[in-house]
């Protein structure tokens, strides 16, 4: 049977399980040493302290992480790009604030910096901005609207943990949330991190990551058993197992070897696909190349062709499908698609190959060609 391509399939090495095993041979799955030198091996990788960061289950988690460290919570509103996950939106509403979506610039789908600016009100605490696909989004513009206004920025990470801005990595300075979960370029099954200005809102990150307790059970098991404890606020569970940290810790010196084999990749895919009545991305010297996102014309029927391209096993994907056209959170708050036209657009014509390490010219000729029958068969249907 012809093999399934996928979007974002690890590169995992088998020479790396050893890792793994030695964790479960310890007898210490839960948050331990492991998940501390995961920390590390992020924090030298963006030159940020240590003390700054805190590996969490999942971006989703930072994210929501993020917004209690801050103080955001119900009356607040926080402005989140329409072109996006609904991680975003759904951490905003789990911290009891009010997600207001932002559309993205005309002919692109990064958020609007005017737009956003237009959106503050009264009630506006925060902006969640989003580096989409592993294009680096002008971060500066959103700091300079956030200083402004006294609201505190949140870069989603989620596609960005090689994306550069002028030649530096993002994510840096403000509440940044990265993603380890397994679709992503460094996968560890599930995972997050979370970078926060300061070493005190990290302090504070890590012990509502911990359901409020002053200390993590490893580090009481140092001094002796892991007994009493004491719960100094409200939280919940959110941080990364030894587990988790043990698959993604051998993936890190690899990541800028990767980043360039995705990028060869994308190469090629713009050489093989320049025939196509398609918008092809572009990338920037900066870009982690995460994902190769293509628009469809109007005129071409999107499921049509992702039907052909899954009937090649050829596992395409849709980032994203705009937060204000999902019949779903049209219902909790009252959006409609065209509270954002230029997002709903772009996600209703956005499909995205599949684009890994492991992929060589065969696989990027295989994608094109489905994908050139997906287009003449929908072109026709
Ligand atoms: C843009 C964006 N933000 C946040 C997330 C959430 O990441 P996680 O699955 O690690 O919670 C995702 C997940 O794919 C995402 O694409």
């Amino acid at each position: 049977m012809t093999e399934w391509l996928r979007v974002g399939a690890p590169a995992l090495e088998p020479a790396w399980f050893e890792e793994v095993r030695q964790v479960l041979a310890s007898g210490w799955l839960g948050t331990g040493p492991r998940v501390a030198a995961f920390e590390q091996a992020f924090a030298d990788h963006r030159s940020v302290p240590v003390e700054r960061v805190v590996a969490t289950q999942s971006c989703s988690a930072a994210l929501m992480l993020a917004l209690q460290v801050a103080g955001i919570g119900p009356g607040d509103q926080v402005l989140v790009p329409a072109y996006t996950f609904a991680a975003a939106v759904n951490a905003v509403h789990l911290v009891g604030a009010e997600p207001v979506p932002v559309d993205s610039v005309a002919g692109g789908v990064v958020m609007d910096a005017d737009h956003a600016a237009a959106l503050i009100g009264p009630r506006t605490r925060a902006i969640m901005v989003l580096h989409v696909g592993g294009a680096a989004a002008p971060i500066a513009a959103f700091a300079a609207i956030a200083a402004r206004h006294g609201l505190t920025l949140i870069e989603d990470c989620a596609h960005a943990l090689e994306t550069r801005s002028a030649g530096t990595l993002v994510g840096r300075q403000h509440f940044s949330c990265f993603s380890f979960h397994a679709t992503k370029t460094l996968a560890c099954g599930n995972g997050g991190m979370l970078v926060t200005p300061t070493a005190a809102e990290a302090a504070t990150a890590r012990r509502r990551a911990n359901h409020g307790v002053a200390q993590e059970a490893w580090q009481r098991r140092l001094t002796g058993p892991p007994a009493d404890y004491c719960v100094l606020s409200t939280g919940f569970k959110l941080r990364m197992s030894d587990v988790e940290a043990a698959i993604g810790l051998p993936q890190w010196p690899g990541i800028e070897a990767r980043r360039g084999a995705r990028a060869q990749i994308w190469q090629r895919y713009r050489a093989a696909l320049a025939h196509l009545p398609i918008t092809l991305p572009v990338a920037d010297a900066g870009h982690a190349h995460y994902l190769f996102s293509i628009q469809l014309p109007p005129e071409i029927d999107r499921a049509t062709v992702l039907d052909q391209l899954s009937a090649a096993h050829i596992g395409a994907g849709v980032h994203y499908r705009a937060l204000t056209d999902q019949p779903g959170l049209q219902d909790c708050f009252g959006w409609r698609a065209q509270t954002t036209p230029i997002a709903t657009a772009a996600g209703r014509a956005t499909l995205s190959l599949p684009l890994n390490a492991r992929m060589g010219e065969a696989d990027v000729a295989r994608v094109a060609a489905a994908l050139t029958r997906g287009i003449d068969v929908a072109a026709t249907a």
